[in-house]
């Protein structure tokens, strides 16, 4: 569903791929160019969501249930979509992601394997049916990701998964994105400096939006 004039830009992949340190500079080039950009982070964005994110990502809840998983993820979207996504995007305002929709379809749906279609379905309620105008795959060797990861010692319950579940994450991102190449997916390569990820990013955006 499209929603007045606004752009709703999503940042996806899996670990390391440096989607949240991007988001910041990307948020800083859309203020110099005069735009009005709102920044959020799934799961998350809000003060309900934030709440969601302490328990679904959480080392202490090791004993949550794949089920559980998949409807706090999406409790936790359908909060941000309502409070904060949608007014913004009727606002005529640039929503920038770091991570939504899709990353449910790739872990949850594809990996987890609750599959494609039921995650969609989810998605269609807890976003009233809105989809990325564009969602950019930083893609990053498993390898590259994980070595980044543990550098910045922050490893969520998630993280914690074997390196097997993070290649089966990637391939699935690369699928979707090849699938959806026509459509609104573009494969970035960020085992690039983040100079030059961000250049890459840039380039992309300011075409899509003619800036
Ligand atoms: P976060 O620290 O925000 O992302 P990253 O690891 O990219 O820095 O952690 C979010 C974790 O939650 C990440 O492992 C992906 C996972 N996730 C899902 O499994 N499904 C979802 O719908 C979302 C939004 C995230």
């Amino acid at each position: 569903m499209k929603h007045e004039k606004g752009i709703l830009i999503a940042l996806e992949g899996g670990e390391g791929g440096g989607k949240t340190t991007q988001i910041v500079r990307l948020t800083t080039r859309f203020k110099k160019a005069g735009k009005d950009v709102v920044s959020v982070r799934e799961p998350g964005g809000t003060v309900i969501s934030e709440q969601i994110r302490e328990v679904v990502l959480s080392h202490k809840n090791i004993g949550m249930q794949d089920t559980t998983e998949v409807l706090l993820f999406q409790a936790a979207r359908a909060q941000i979509y309502g409070e904060v996504v949608i007014p913004a995007l009727k606002a005529g305002k640039i929503v920038l992601m770091d991570r939504t929709s899709d990353s449910s379809v790739v872990y949850q749906g594809m990996v987890r394997g609750f599959g494609r279609k039921l995650i969609e379905q989810l998605n269609e309620i807890s976003t009233q049916k809105t989809t990325p105008d564009l969602t950019i795959l930083l893609d990053v060797s498993v390898k590259i990701g994980l070595e980044r990861r543990n550098g910045s010692g922050k490893i969520d319950r998630l993280d914690m998964e074997a390196a097997d579940f993070h290649e089966q994450v990637r391939q699935a991102y690369l699928s979707l994105a090849k699938e959806n190449a026509h459509k609104r997916w573009i494969t970035v390569n960020a085992e690039q400096s983040e100079d030059e990820v961000e250049k890459a990013l840039w380039q992309i955006i300011s075409k899509k939006l003619s800036l």
